[in-house]
């Protein structure tokens, strides 16, 4: 049985990072249209490095929760069977123990030289420009994908769903595309879709658990491999 799961911002909301789209919809006072662009870099260079800076600095005070431990568990049992695609870049799968993991949207505790390309793991701040380890050069950015750049990974995201017997999308709005799209390429090749989220969203989903991910998560993983799920008998 082969799973993709696809999670959002919901699925660390109960860890204490704040999502997008929810009530509040401003993300420590930002948009994150008006903060996650090109173009806001170069408008306002200090501003989008602070507003990385504060979200890398938060991932020290927040930890997984157990919708993040039981996608750990799945990839342990279900191994090259399993992949995880998300648009987050917190790092708290990875601090779960998940190892298969698609930050399609990049990651916080990583930064992107746009001088020599070079790609690095970093915890520090960059409102003050450091030099670039590799090139000297104080052209570092945070290696997030915003808003108009080409997502990472989605060469392996699509060749895993196009095998996938059962694709889940967890805390996702379904808003931004291509993620918001996967689910419709699990459709076409025949998979079972779930959706996981506090709120019935939209887009049609053969199943849907509805509750916080750190309840519906366990659930669902524990239903599947029990093979509870209908569509796999
Ligand atoms: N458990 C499960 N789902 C939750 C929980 C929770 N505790 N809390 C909130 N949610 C759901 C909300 O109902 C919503 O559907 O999580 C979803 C969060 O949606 P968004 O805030 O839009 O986050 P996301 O879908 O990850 O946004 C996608 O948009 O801003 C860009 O690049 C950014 O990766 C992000 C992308």
């Amino acid at each position: 049985m082969k799973v993709v799961v696809l999670t959002g911002a919901g699925i660390s909301a109960e860890s204490g990072l704040a999502t997008f789209r929810d009530a509040d919809g401003l993300w420590e006072g930002h948009r994150p249209e008006d903060v996650a662009t090109p173009e806001a870099f170069a408008y306002d260079r200090a501003l989008v490095q602070r507003f990385y800076d504060e979200r890398r600095a938060a991932l020290a005070r927040v930890q997984p929760n157990a919708a993040h431990r039981a996608l750990a568990d799945l990839e342990r049992r279900l191994g090259d069977d399993f992949l995880l695609v998300t648009q987050n870049v917190d790092d708290l799968h990875e601090r779960a123990g998940s190892r298969r993991v698609v930050h399609m949207h990049g990651r916080l505790r990583h930064v992107r030289c746009e001088e020599c390309g070079a790609r690095l793991e970093w915890e520090g701040t960059l409102v003050d420009e450091p030099p670039c380890p590799e090139c000297d050069r104080p052209a570092l950015r945070p290696d997030v994908v915003w808003f108009g750049e080409y997502p990472y990974g989605m060469d392996e995201i699509h060749a895993a769903i196009e095998q996938v017997d059962v694709f889940a999308a967890i805390g996702t709005s379904g808003v931004v595309y291509p993620a918001a799209g996967f689910v419709d390429y699990a459709h076409a090749v025949g998979a079972h879709t779930v959706a996981l989220n506090t709120v019935a969203t939209g887009g049609d989903f053969h199943t849907t658990y509805v509750g916080p991910a750190t309840e519906v998560v366990p659930r669902w993983v524990e239903d599947l491999l029990a093979g509870r799920l209908a569509a796999l008998d």
